[in-house]
C-alpha cells in the first residue's frame, strides 16, 4: 500500500483501481480540455506571502457556509455517478464529510437516492437540482430533499445542454456499465471495484429511477440530459424553484459579474463562480480569475464560493483570500473515493485541511476569517 501524503497520490491509485469509463467521467473537461487545465494552472500562478516570526499557536480554519458551520471553508460538490466510482459512493463520501465536519452535496445525478443518503447519515446534507422539463418531478424532488431534511438546495444553472467530453462518447458511458468486450476486458482488472458492486442493488440512477417518468435509455447521462434537462430554464424558473423549497438556495454555475447580479436580485443565499470544473464552455477563464471580478460586484450582498481546480488547501487558501467565503471539492473527492472508499474521501479532507491550516500559518495568520488578499504576493493575483 502506497504512503498517501497528497491528492495526486489518490488519483493514481484511483485510476488504478476505478473501471476506464468512470475515471475518465471524472478525470477530464470538454473539448480541448482548456477550462479544464487552466482552473489548477492559474491557481499555480498565485504567489503566496511568507511571514515569519508571528505567534502561530491556537489556529482555526472554521467558519460558516450559508449560516452551518464547517471546519474549513469546503463543501463536498455534487459530481454525477460518484456511486460508480466505487460501491454506494454517495453514502461513502457522506459518511466521510460528516465525519469530518463538513456538508456533503449530493448530485441529482446520483447513483444512491436522496433516501440513501438521509438513511445513512445524521448530519443534514444538501442536494443539488437540475431544472427537468417535467415541472411536476422537479416538485416532487424538492419534496423529496424536504422530507430528507436536506439543509440547502443547489441549483445547477450551467447545464441546460451538455458540454461533449469525447472520452465518455468514445467509452460508450453508461451506469451500470454495457457488458461489451472492452468493458468486461477492463472490468477483470478492478477485482476490487468488482467486488463492491456485487455487494450493493445501487447500479443506475437512485435519485431518478421510479421517480421520474421513463425516457428511452435511461442508463446514458447524455441521452438523460438531452431528454429531460430543460434547455428554456430563465431565472423565472429560478424563482419557481426558490418558492417550492423554501429555504436556502444556492445558485451554482456563475461566471459573468452580469448574472452574479441577477442573482442576486433573485434573492438566492450564495453562489457558486464556477464553469463545472471544465466540463461545460471550453474558452471560458478560469473560476479562480473569474472570482474577484464577481466578488467586487456582489460580494457584500451575497456569499460568493467558488470551486473548479482545488487539488490542495493552499488553493482553498488563495480562493478565500481572492473572496470565496466557501469552495467545492469534486474531483479531489472522487479520487479518494476511488482509491480508498470512504477512508479515502476522509483521507483527502484530511490533507487538504492540513494543507490549508499549515499554510495560513507560514503566511502568518491564525484565523482564516482574517485572511485576506494581504497574503498574496501583489501582481500574481486575478484582479476584478
Ligand atoms: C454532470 O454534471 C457532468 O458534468 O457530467
Amino acid at each position: 500500500m502506497p504512503v498517501i501524503t497528497n491528492i495526486e497520490d489518490l488519483r493514481v491509485l484511483a485510476e488504478k483501481r476505478v473501471p476506464r469509463m468512470f475515471y475518465d467521467y471524472a478525470d477530464s473537461g470538454s473539448w480541448t480540455e482548456g477550462t479544464y487545465r487552466a482552473n489548477s494552472e492559474d491557481f499555480q500562478k498565485i504567489k503566496l506571502r511568507q511571514r515569519v516570526a508571528v505567534n502561530m499557536e491556537n489556529r482555526t480554519t472554521a467558519t460558516k457556509m450559508v449560516g452551518q458551520d464547517v471546519k474549513m471553508p469546503v463543501c463536498i460538490a455534487p459530481v454525477g455517478l460518484t456511486g460508480m466510482q466505487s460501491a454506494d459512493g454517495e453514502i461513502k463520501a457522506a459518511k466521510a464529510a460528516e465525519k469530518f465536519g463538513i456538508p456533503f452535496t449530493l448530485s441529482t445525478m446520483s447513483i444512491c437516492s436522496i433516501e440513501d443518503i438521509a438513511q445513512n447519515t445524521t448530519a443534514p446534507f444538501w442536494f443539488q437540482l437540475y431544472m427537468m422539463r417535467d415541472r411536476e418531478s422537479m416538485a416532487r424532488m424538492i419534496e423529496r430533499a424536504r422530507v430528507a431534511k436536506c439543509s440547502a438546495l443547489v441549483l445547477t444553472l450551467d447545464l441546460q445542454v451538455i458540454g461533449q467530453r469525447h472520452k465518455d462518447l468514445k467509452n460508450g458511458l453508461t451506469a451500470p456499465p454495457k457488458p461489451t468486450i472492452a468493458n468486461i476486458i477492463n472490468l477483470m482488472t478492478k477485482p476490487r471495484w468488482c467486488l463492491g458492486m456485487a455487494g450493493t442493488k445501487r447500479h443506475s440512477f437512485g435519485n431518478l429511477v421510479g421517480h421520474v417518468k421513463a425516457v428511452t435509455d435511461m442508463k446514458s447521462l447524455a441521452s438523460w440530459t438531452n431528454e429531460q434537462f430543460d434547455p428554456t430554464l430563465s431565472w423565472a424558473d429560478v424563482a419557481w424553484v426558490k418558492a417550492q423549497w423554501g429555504g436556502k438556495l444556492i445558485l451554482k454555475g456563475i461566471m459573468d459579474v452580469e448574472d452574479a447580479k441577477l442573482a442576486v436580485a433573485s434573492g438566492a443565499d450564495a453562489i457558486v463562480v464556477s464553469n463545472h470544473g471544465g466540463r461545460q464552455l471550453d474558452g471560458a477563464p478560469s473560476s479562480i480569475e473569474a472570482l474577484p471580478a464577481i466578488v467586487a460586484a456582489v460580494g457584500d450582498q451575497i456569499e460568493v464560493w467558488m470551486d473548479g481546480g482545488i487539488r490542495s488547501g493552499q488553493d482553498v487558501l488563495k480562493a478565500w483570500a481572492l473572496g470565496a467565503r466557501g469552495t467545492m471539492i469534486g474531483r479531489a473527492m472522487v479520487y479518494g473515493l476511488g482509491a480508498m472508499g470512504e477512508e479515502g474521501v476522509l483521507k483527502a479532507l484530511q490533507i487538504i485541511h492540513k494543507e490549508l491550516d499549515v499554510t495560513m500559518a507560514f503566511c502568518g495568520h491564525t484565523d482564516i476569517r482574517n485572511v485576506d488578499t494581504g497574503i498574496l504576493l501583489p501582481g500574481t493575483f486575478p484582479t476584478a
